[in-house]
């Protein structure tokens, strides 16, 4: 069995959930299983490796001088996720370092492998929490209000020290390896994708009050009922979102109280996820929102607080590093398309302070952020391969 397969196995098994999928969030014992296996994994290959302030899992071949070449993604997960989100970056990054070994390659400059925590931000709706600490991002004002110091010191890890977590002073360069988790490369019949650019997001917490009252005595027209504004809020993004192609729009979480068949619902929480890729429609996307919901409430008679939660502008990713991984590409013999990222990834968070690139393998299906996500291990192995030939000729050059 190849090293890779074997390691998307192992991985794969820590934080196996009960409907199929992975679940391993920051902080949690799952999240940590999987980060002390890699850590094995690094040690075994030789890095000297470390859990840092932010619960980042750092593996270091210290070769040669300079600032190092920086590979990985994540090892966290969305609830009931599937195996390739993250992993493959990770386990590819290892297998990198594990190929270059093996042909006897001595880095002219050092090799890193990251697996960057709470990418996800599935736990807090935090987000990139660990590359943004890694790149001295720290929002400890709000990052505070939102059980991140809890879930940390129950960890073993200490809030106030998330600033420690600063080493992209050290980096040079950051390759991310990805499953692309849509369908562009599957329906083109692409090998490999060769990411340009990396869709903004901005998120929102969101309330809407309303009354609770008797379901079945308060006419109609006089209840204040917050789901029904809810509900209004997810169609009317949804239809603003249908309405461009530069845009996206999701409510994934929501909840009504108190939460009785029969009782109108008096508070209603959502989640608010939107995207654009573009720089104009992104910076018009916070006061679209704030405007939206504003005339919807006044309509429906409800309160809203309306909080933003996660904000990460659009980015261009490194034309020269492109360039290399399009030349290791057909090196190796494979096709590729220059395409931008719908996704949103910890290369989003490097590429504003160091040379960043991505490399996308196909998705089956286009599925992603569920159990099904799946990419046959021959196109795994392909993009850690064009990795790893794109490393070497980073580090083999003085
Ligand atoms: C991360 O997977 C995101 O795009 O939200
Ligand atoms: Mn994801
Ligand atoms: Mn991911």
């Amino acid at each position: 069995m190849s090293s890779l397969r074997a390691d998307l196995e192992a991985a794969a098994r820590i934080g196996a959930d009960e409907r199929g999928g992975v679940s391993r969030f920051a902080w949690t014992s799952e999240l940590a299983q999987a980060n002390a296996w890699l850590m094995e994994r690094l040690a075994e290959l030789g890095l000297a490796t470390e859990l840092d302030p932010a619960g980042n899992v750092l593996g270091r071949w210290e070769s040669g001088e300079g600032k190092a070449v920086l590979l990985g993604s994540h090892l966290d997960t969305v609830p009931n996720g599937g195996r390739f989100d993250g992993a493959l970056g990770v386990l590819a990054a290892l297998d990198v370092v594990r190929r270059l070994q093996a042909d006897g390659v001595e880095p002219h400059r050092p090799v890193w492998v990251v697996s960057f925590n709470d990418e996800e931000g599935a736990r807090f709706q935090t987000g990139m929490l660990g590359s943004r600490a890694f790149c001295g991002e720290c929002d400890l004002d709000d990052w505070g209000g939102r059980g991140v110091p809890e879930a940390m010191a129950e960890a073993g890890q200490d809030f106030v020290r998330l600033t420690e977590a600063r080493g992209v002073d050290e980096v040079g360069a950051y390759l991310e390896l990805h499953i692309e988790q849509g369908p562009v490369l599957e329906r083109s019949g692409v090998d490999l994708g060769v990411v340009t650019a990396i869709t903004g997001i901005l998120g929102f917490r969101v309330r809407f009050l309303g009354e609770a009252n008797h379901a079945g005595t308060t006419p109609m027209e006089h209840r204040r009922d917050a789901l029904a504004g809810a509900a209004r809020a997810v169609l009317a993004l949804r239809d603003a979102a249908r309405e461009r192609d530069d845009m996206t729009a999701n409510v994934g979480v929501i909840s009504a109280e108190p939460g009785g068949f029969n009782v109108v619902p008096g508070a209603a929480e959502l989640t608010i996820d939107v995207r654009s890729p573009s720089p104009e429609r992104y910076a018009g996307l916070e006061p679209f929102v704030r405007e939206t919901l504003t005339a919807i409430a006044a309509e429906e008679g409800l309160g809203l607080e309306l909080a933003e939660t996660h904000r990460k502008p659009p980015v261009a990713l490194d034309p020269d590093l492109q360039d290399a991984l399009e030349k290791a590409a057909r090196d190796e013999g494979a096709t590729t398309l220059r395409m931008p990222s719908g996704a949103g990834h910890d290369a989003m968070v490097l590429a504003h302070h160091v040379p960043a690139a991505m490399l996308f393998v196909p998705s089956r299906g286009g599925l992603s952020h569920t159990p099904d996500e799946f990419t046959p291990l021959g196109q795994c192995e392909l993009g850690a391969r064009t990795l790893a030939r794109a490393v070497r000729a980073l580090v083999e050059s003085p």
